[in-house]
């Protein structure tokens, strides 16, 4: 394994941190590294080719007062297979944040639990704004590019999918909605090449919806009216429609009045599934009403006739109560999902009716479910989610759930080994929706490294096929994506993937 060192960011983290979302398996990096033909425990298949690409928050200045773990700069790790090898890249995103703060050599904006109004600074991003945008949450493909997002709406970051450079930010032809931004988890049709998007915010409208071509143009953004300011953070679509939502957990409108921010969960009021054709107009959008939850993330969305399927992870206690734990147990219930009980859930949306049916598909807590892309928007039978450790936000094994028959094949890591996103990377040649791989990356506090893991999809609970090296140990990190080869410009897919007899 060769590593080069590509750079060092300044930090003024303290030597004896004993914050809990900066140590252990949270243990931020500091050091960008470039590593090639990588150690390999076991065999590399020859169509497993692209990148696996995970966002991480990764801290190098304390908060003002209280660090959240989504607080956290947006460092990507990059794990490259081709021709039977790995290649390896980390690399800070220079969002502008970022960079203000490496000059400054001190916090500037108020964290994720703190209050807006102690931001040294005026400016920020964020629907809550005077945050720092550190575009650490969610990475996407679009148009040969890596896009980071930040969660609570800001700029889209573009990197280059093998090197990680920064290349700026989205401008979309100069038609970026920059003053409100784009929320975390654009969705890329592969199929079309369109990205779509929402955002969200404190003003009226409160949202809007928007298209992204495939050659980086605005192509529609329209107004998506709320009854007040909501908390969204995750969109679906399918062929012919986006699918938005307004969930019954928003910041308290009186404390918004006075500028504080505290969310709460109001299960008197339904949610709300809003369905837009995918050009469609403010007033063709049509809400559908469902049982209370909040859901973060959804899995995919399709048309079946007449009816929108819609699967995602219903939440059973949305807003834990604070119990008697620690300062930080209290704080970070919202992480975790052993008492939030995120269990895969299905919705029927009926487009003649414009009622809502419903029903749970396991039994199972699990959430950041993924797919195989090439299968978004349309019907799709697998989804791989992430079990979690009681108490907090790791992962710690992975389910493969087949909607078709109700069954779940799991695997479980090592107690002090953790996941991040799983994603499902089809092979080079596939012919059915499981036929690929499964890509993670694992930090292990027990041997104090870092591997990726790389799994048979179809084969799940037979275990990792082969363990990629990685050069340190890296901290915990969650959403990702599986950039193909033929999504990547000037990538070489070698003929041995093309021609790969899967055995
Ligand atoms: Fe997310």
């Amino acid at each position: 394994m060769d590593i080069e060192i590509l750079g060092r960011a300044l930090t003024t983290l303290p030597e004896d941190d004993d914050h809990p979302y900066r140590t252990g398996p949270w243990r931020p990096q500091t050091t960008e590294r470039k590593a090639d033909d990588l150690e390999v425990i076991g065999d590399l298949p020859l169509d497993l080719d692209g990148v696996y690409l995970r966002n991480t928050e990764n801290p190098v200045h304390p908060a003002i007062e209280i660090y959240h773990p989504f607080d956290g700069d947006g460092m990507v790790h990059a794990v490259g297979f081709r021709d039977g090898k790995a290649f390896y890249r980390n690399r800070f995103i220079r969002t502008d944040g970022f960079l203000a703060e490496q000059e400054a050599g001190q916090p500037l904006w108020a964290g994720l639990a703190e209050n807006p109004a102690k931001s040294p600074t005026q400016t920020g991003w964020g629907a809550r704004g005077r945050m720092k945008d550190a575009s650490s949450t969610d990475v996407v493909m679009h148009n040969g590019v890596a896009l980071t997002s930040f969660y609570q709406c800001g700029d889209l970051y573009r990197l280059n999918p093998t090197t990680l450079e920064t290349l700026g930010k989205a401008t979309w032809n100069g038609d970026f909605p920059s003053a409100v931004g784009v929320s975390a988890h654009p969705k890329l049709d592969e199929r079309t090449g369109e990205l779509l998007f929402f955002n969200y915010g404190t003003d009226a409208p409160y949202m809007h919806y928007g298209v992204v071509d495939p050659h980086d143009s605005l192509v529609h953004y329209i107004d998506v009216p709320l009854p007040g300011p909501r908390l969204p953070h995750d969109m679906a679509f399918t062929e012919n429609y986006a699918i938005v939502n307004d969930m019954p957990l928003f910041w308290e409108p009186e404390a918004l009045a006075v500028g504080k921010y505290a969310a709460r969960f109001h299960p008197e009021i339904p949610s709300r599934i809003g369905v837009i054709p995918r050009r469609g107009q403010t007033a063709e959008i049509t809400w559908f009403e469902a049982d209370p939850t909040y859901v973060l993330h959804w899995v995919n969305a399709y048309e079946q006739g007449r009816e929108i399927v819609l699967d995602g992870f219903f939440q059973h206690d949305p807003e834990p109560p604070a119990g008697n734990g620690t300062f930080y147990q209290r704080m970070f219930r919202f992480l975790d999902n052993e008492l939030m009980g995120p269990k895969l859930h299905r919705w029927r949306l009926n487009l003649d009716t414009g009622l809502a049916k419903e029903e749970p598909l396991t039994d199972s807590t699990s959430e950041f479910g993924m797919i195989n892309g090439t299968h978004a928007g349309r019907k799709h039978r697998y989804s791989y989610s992430a079990t979690t450790v009681p108490g907090w936000f790791l992962f710690n094994g992975i389910i493969k759930h087949d909607a078709e028959t109700g069954v779940e094949e799991k695997y479980t890591l090592d107690e002090g080994v953790y996941a991040s996103e799983t994603a499902m990377a089809p092979r080079v040649g596939s012919t059915g929706e499981d036929d690929g791989y499964l890509v993670t990356i694992v930090s292990d506090m027990n041997r104090d490294l870092s591997e990726c893991l790389v799994f048979d999809a179809r084969t799940l609970a037979d275990g990792p096929i082969a363990r990629v090296q990685l050069p340190e140990r890296v901290s915990s990190g969650t959403h990702s994506t599986w950039a193909p080869g033929y999504q990547i410009p000037d990538w070489r897919t070698s003929e041995d993937a093309a021609t790969a007899i899967r055995m």
